[in-house]
């Protein structure tokens, strides 16, 4: 039997795709005995598929794909949520298996896709939606599948990486180290999805989900970004022993699920804390198991490709031998999400303060009405400058405490210029 295909979407992760079948189809074949055949391609832009060598398979319409008797399985690479939840969940209401990169979707409406699949006993596989080509997803689903998994913190968003990397070794500030982020493409024209945290957070959503056996969707995930970070903050942070990245932090307590994106200081000595640039990685915990670390490339034509072909492989090999679908959902248990207001930990944080009599004292004040302790301050800056960063690092604090005291420093005349720096410590 020939796995016929269908592929939607020609750009970075598409093309990449299709670099992969070109090279490699007649291996596939030869040493796995895996025969897939690319029938259709759908697309916006036919020169892409045409560059591509796919120019005589074009459609600009997915319902050719999705509406084929004999396409078997659809590989959707748009990304998005809007005309990607429909070439989806059309493709699998037809009876189609699907491979996504979609974190979003998968983020959002994955309960929804997983109950469709079911419905037509065929399977949906999304590896590359987390960690581009590092596996991580199919290792948690099998591999790992014994343990009780009590975290998974993950450097997830390459972009962010990337920033705070340059910021830190190189004491570039945000917006010279963003711009040259997207002259080299790492950052999108708008880049809020990846430096205001939603692409971590839609990625450490999808692990969450697989690790505690319990689903958690997008809008769960407490989420800060890394516009308000700063070369200071890095230097500070380094002062104390701790390296700052851009943390999806998954934890299973017993309260339920705690589940954030937010600027983390770890320590140096964590492997975690030597993942630079646009590398990811993603560090899991199982009560067999141990500690693991998944590491690699975290986006890119390459290894999201790669990831995307395995999993066409693997569910390829599956249609072929009439083997049903291995693993559905595993989100049998519904465990609460943590309230962020509930977090303890120490906090970093820097105000930017008028230079003048009695701000420190009168910002120290507010933390104490707010039952917050403090471990440390520091003053950076000169009385030639009319504005100075004040640095508190507090003992172990409620974040509802933090959140309050921050709200009485902003409501306060004359004390905050600008929106404070906040980054938790996860030891
Ligand atoms: N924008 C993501 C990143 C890559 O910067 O890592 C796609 O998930």
């Amino acid at each position: 039997m020939t796995v016929k295909i269908g592929l939607v979407g020609t750009g970075t992760v598409g093309g990449g795709c299709l670099d992969i079948y070109n090279k490699h189809k007649d291996d596939f074949k030869r040493h796995y005995g895996v025969d897939i055949e690319l029938v259709r391609v759908c697309s916006l832009d036919k020169a892409e598929a045409e560059a591509h060598g796919v120019g005589h398979l074009f459609t600009n319409d997915f319902n050719e794909i999705i509406n084929d008797p004999d396409i078997d399985l659809v590989i959707e690479l748009i990304g998005g949520t809007g005309v990607a939840h429909a070439i989806v969940t059309g493709a699998l209401k037809a009876g189609k298996y699907v491979v996504t990169a979609n974190k979003a979707l998968m983020a959002t409406a994955g309960e929804e896709i997983f109950d469709l699949a079911d419905e037509a006993g065929v399977e949906i596989a999304f590896e590359a939606s987390v960690g581009g080509g590092i596996p991580i997803i199919d290792p948690m689903k099998h591999s790992l599948i014994s343990n009780e998994i009590s975290s998974v913190l993950g450097i997830v968003n390459g972009t962010t990486n990337y920033m705070l990397t340059r910021m830190d070794k190189e004491g570039i500030p945000y917006d010279e180290v963003l711009a040259d982020a997207q002259a080299k493409g790492f950052a999108e024209a708008d880049p809020t999805a990846d430096v205001d945290g939603f692409d971590a957070a839609a990625k450490i959503a999808i692990l969450a989900s697989i690790a505690f056996n319990s689903r958690v969707v997008l809008s769960d995930v407490s989420t800060e970004g890394i516009r308000n970070v700063q070369p200071i903050d890095l230097k500070a942070a380094h002062d104390m022993g701790y390296v700052v990245k851009l943390l999806a932090i998954a934890h299973r307590t017993d309260e339920g699920v705690d589940v954030r994106v937010h600027p983390t200081m770890i320590p140096d000595t964590h492997q975690l804390a030597h993942v630079n640039g646009v590398d990811n990685a993603i560090y899991v915990t199982g009560d067999a198991v141990g500690e693991t670390m998944f590491f690699g490339a975290g986006a890119g034509a390459g290894p999201a490709a790669s990831a995307v072909m395995g999993d066409v492989l693997e569910v390829s090999r599956r249609i072929m031998q009439g083997v049903p679908p291995l693993v559905g959902c595993t989100c049998t248990d519904k465990l609460p999400i943590v309230p962020m207001d509930n977090l303890e930990t120490c906090y970093y944080l820097r105000l930017v303060v008028p230079d003048r009599v009695g701000v420190l004292a009168a910002a120290a004040k507010v933390f104490s009405e707010n039952d917050v302790s403090l471990r440390s301050v520091i003053q950076e800056g000169t009385r030639a400058r009319d504005a100075v960063n004040l640095i508190f690092v507090t003992h172990a604090a409620r974040e509802k405490n933090i959140r309050k005291a921050l709200e009485d420093l902003a409501a306060a005349e004359d004390m905050l210029i600008g929106e404070p720096t906040v980054i938790r410590v996860e030891d």
